[in-house]
């Protein structure tokens, strides 16, 4: 049974690893990893951390990179990797623009495709953009539909996908974090050695949504540096993506202030380490959404949906929209109001319990070996 696995983003990679992991060490089973590299440094990081090595590394990444380059790449990338290989199934994850182009790609050599993370909605095509169509084109292609919660599952079964092929796993994302969050870790960044989180309050920001960028990073960064300059016991880490669109508003509006730290992105476990010791989170990023309530750390989602509505429901998530006013005024609410900060800051866990790897393979064993046995009569 060979499974080829294909991601090129981090959040792919960080959710993606712990499976092909799982992957690899199954005898039954003939792993192939293919990375298309639509990120370069941020994907490597996390390659390096799971000690993965991929068979095959479409390298597409270019500076500024639009939504068609990376489709004509993949696309044409994929192609021979598919023929040579010719897998019972190809893994994609979640919502990226190279998740949707490998489903088509496989496809197109009539390749069933499994889609790890399925189901997420928000309903509006425009937002995130281009993730929701991204993520409901790849969930019509698919055969397989790994879905993270039962909410995730009636989404699939609303546009007509059969509760056959739909599985329900919880998110690979808490296999990741559980398999980096325990073990013990002292900071090797010089910014993250030197912050006193005993006697700060230490906020972690991330922003990178191609939705957000422009106007509404401008506002979001902003409220963020009228905080940083209100509260003298808070100190901002922001890891900055690569995206040089996001590097040139951030250190515009955000480099001059003396309590925030523009960082570049970190590995995944000092970055788990960070949020676990953070006062609250401030993000437009979908996997901290995930990661955040299993941590107990209030999360401040700048966007104005969101596709996981369950982060919400638990309580530790509020979606704070991407006005300046609005921004500000929650997070000065988390920082003065303990009941209100004590209401969100309690452990939940919508996501799973870390075996979400353990239900895919087991699925996938089973729905492949019924497929062989039908085939071999
Ligand atoms: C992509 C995904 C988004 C996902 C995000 C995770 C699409 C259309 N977008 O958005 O769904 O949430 O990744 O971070 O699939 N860059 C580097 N080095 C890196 C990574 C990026 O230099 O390691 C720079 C490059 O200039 C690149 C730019 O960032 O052109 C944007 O990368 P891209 O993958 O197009 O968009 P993201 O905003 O990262
Ligand atoms: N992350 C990381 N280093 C950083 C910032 C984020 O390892 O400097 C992790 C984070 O814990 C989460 C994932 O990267 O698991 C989120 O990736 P990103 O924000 O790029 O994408 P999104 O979640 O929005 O798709």
């Amino acid at each position: 049974m060979k499974i080829m696995t294909v991601f090129g983003t981090r959040p792919e990679a960080i959710k993606m690893a712990p499976l092909v992991k799982k992957l690899n060490e199954d005898p039954d089973i003939e792993s192939v990893l293919c990375v298309t590299a639509q990120h370069r440094q941020m994907l490597d990081q996390v390659l390096e951390l799971f000690e993965l090595t991929p068979d095959y590394d479409l390298n597409i990444m270019k500076p500024n990179q639009t939504i068609s380059m990376i489709t004509a790449n993949v696309l044409t990338g994929m192609e021979p990797v598919l023929q040579k290989e010719q897998p019972d199934m190809v893994l994609v994850h979640g919502d990226t623009s190279t998740t949707f182009v490998t489903a088509l790609a496989a496809f197109y050599q009539q390749i069933p495709v499994g889609h790890v993370e399925a189901g997420l909605r928000t309903y509006d095509k425009y937002s995130p953009f281009p993730e929701e169509i991204n993520r409901v084109l790849t969930g019509h292609i698919a055969e397989l539909h790994f879905a993270p919660t039962e909410r995730n599952r009636r989404n699939l079964l609303a546009e007509n996908i059969s509760d056959d092929h739909i599985v329900i796993t919880g998110n690979t994302v808490i296999d990741a974090l559980l398999q980096v969050a325990d073990k013990p870790y002292e900071f090797e960044d010089e910014t993250l050695r030197s912050l006193d989180f005993e006697h700060k309050r230490v906020i972690t920001v991330t922003c990178h949504r191609r939705e957000n960028l422009g106007e509404n990073m401008e506002h979001i960064f902003t409220a963020i540096r009228d905080i940083a300059a209100e509260f003298d016991d808070v100190e901002i880490v922001y890891p900055v993506h690569m995206n040089p669109k996001v590097r040139d508003t951030a250190g515009r509006i955000l480099g001059h202030s003396h309590n925030v730290h523009l960082i570049e992105p970190l590995q995944y476990q000092p970055f788990v380490n960070l949020m676990a010791r953070s006062y609250f989170i401030i993000t437009d990023s979908g996997g901290m959404q995930e990661e955040a309530p299993s941590l107990g750390k209030p999360v401040l989602v700048v966007r104005r949906e969101t596709e996981r509505p369950e982060a919400i429901e638990a309580g530790t998530v509020k979606l704070a929209g991407v006005e300046r006013d609005t921004i500000y005024a929650m997070a000065k609410e988390l920082l003065t109001d303990k009941a209100a900060y004590d209401t969100m800051a309690h452990a939940a866990n919508p996501y799973g319990d870390g075996k979400a790897c353990d239900r895919i393979v087991a699925a996938l064993k089973e729905q492949l070996s019924a497929a062989k046995s039908i085939a071999a009569r």
